[in-house]
């Protein structure tokens, strides 16, 4: 099968992302096609480099890979500063292309520093987690971690080119992939009915079939591109695919980013959100119920009832996206829309943190 482009437009410039088994073989006549003829460099981390390296021997060249650390504890300036090392000791120049190869650290990471090196340098992305795949190598951003925060040093960087091989999945940790599936709900529930009735039928794309799975990676990428395309820098639009996320990072914020992986914490916050979307009469009760059969069947979600509602009503008062003292909240107006209001009481979001479990 060939690969299913998309292109998308940013301030930037344009740049196409190619989803395809197999895809990665090809990757250096794609770079070319892209007009990236000069030298690159590929940076990745050891757990992914284990186990791809053969299939992008001839991108890495003899030089071999820049490996940085792995992990979210790795996205610092630390790291940044030691890859600006590395492209000198390469004699990288603004012709260089960097090349991304791992999941959303390698690419936030990588990307910040070729957006900063030299004053920005091409950029190409080659996510291999899920999460990647459907979310961070799609948008521009890039950024690091500060000891004040997440993603606190950033920029945006549009890639030259994304290349989505769903084949590199199948090393992916279970936890990983499941985190990911439900980044992919959330774009079911913005975005696509049809997607959402694709999900519910194989809830857990369980065999991984990297055709099957390149479709529906496609799909969130399509939906992605089309919102930050009206909406690069978060003014409104882009606010959509905040969806279970004001009170996921919440949940995330009050375990120390210890408990849940990030698309588990999503998949929390989407069930309070569908609650209180509900309680609000926008979001029809059946489709609730379909959210909540949907995410029960992929698996099992870290344990919350431990944890108190008003600690993680003042984590969502910390939230980044309430700055202005207006929180923004995405409510679900049936399965494939949203609603995006300013006026959520704390009670009403005390009570959608109650209904998943946590302490009153
Ligand atoms: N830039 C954006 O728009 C954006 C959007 C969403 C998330 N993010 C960022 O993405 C990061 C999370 O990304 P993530 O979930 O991909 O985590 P990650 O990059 O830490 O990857 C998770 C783990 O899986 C390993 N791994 C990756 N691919 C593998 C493979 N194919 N086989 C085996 N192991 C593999 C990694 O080495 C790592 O240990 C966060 O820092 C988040 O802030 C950025
Ligand atoms: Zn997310």
């Amino acid at each position: 099968m060939p690969p299913i482009r998309i292109d998308v437009q940013s301030a930037q410039h344009a740049y196409p992302v190619f989803v395809g088994a197999g895809l990665l073989a090809s990757a250096s006549e794609h770079l070319r096609d892209a007009g990236l003829t000069g030298d690159r460099v590929v940076v990745s981390v050891p757990p992914v480099w284990r186990h791809h390296a053969s299939r992008v021997a001839d991108l890495a060249g003899a030089a071999g890979p820049v490996l940085m650390a792995d992990g979210e504890r790795a996205k610092t300036l630390k790291t940044v500063a030691r890859l600006y090392d590395d492209f000198s000791a390469r004699h990288v120049t603004r012709s260089t292309a960097i090349v991304a190869l791992g999941g959303g650290v390698a690419g936030d990471t990588a990307g910040f520093a070729a957006a900063t090196y030299l004053r920005g340098l091409s950029l190409v992305h080659l996510p291999t987690t899920l999460l990647a795949q459907v979310d961070s190598a799609i948008g521009g951003k890039v950024g690091v971690n500060l000891p004040a925060g997440k993603n606190l040093a950033g920029a945006f960087h549009a890639p030259a080119l994304v290349l989505i091989d769903p084949e590199v999945l199948a090393t992916l940790p279970r936890r990983e992939f499941r985190a990911g599936l439900y980044e992919v709900v959330k774009y079911a529930v913005i975005a696509s009915p049809a997607l959402f009735d694709r999900l519910a039928a194989r809830p857990g794309l369980s065999a991984r079939r990297p055709d099957a799975l390149a479709e529906v990676i496609a799909e969130c990428c399509r939906i992605k591109a089309a919102v930050v395309e009206q909406d690069e820098r978060e003014s409104g639009p882009r606010r959509t695919l905040n969806f279970g996320h004001t009170i996921g990072h919440a949940l995330e914020a009050v375990t120390n980013f210890r408990r849940f992986r990030h698309g588990e914490a999503v998949a929390c916050g989407m069930l309070a959100a569908a609650r209180l979307s509900t309680a609000r009469g926008v979001m029809p009760v059946e489709d609730e119920a379909r959210l909540k059969d949907l995410i029960q069947r992929m698996g099992a979600l870290p344990d919350v009832a431990d944890l108190r509602a008003v600690d993680v009503l003042e984590a969502i008062g910390h939230d980044k996206k309430t700055v202005g003292g207006r929180l923004h909240f995405v409510l679900c107006a049936g399965i494939g829309r949203t609603d995006i209001v300013t006026d959520i009481a704390p009670a009403e979001l005390s009570a959608a943190i109650a209904s998943i479990g946590v302490r009153v």
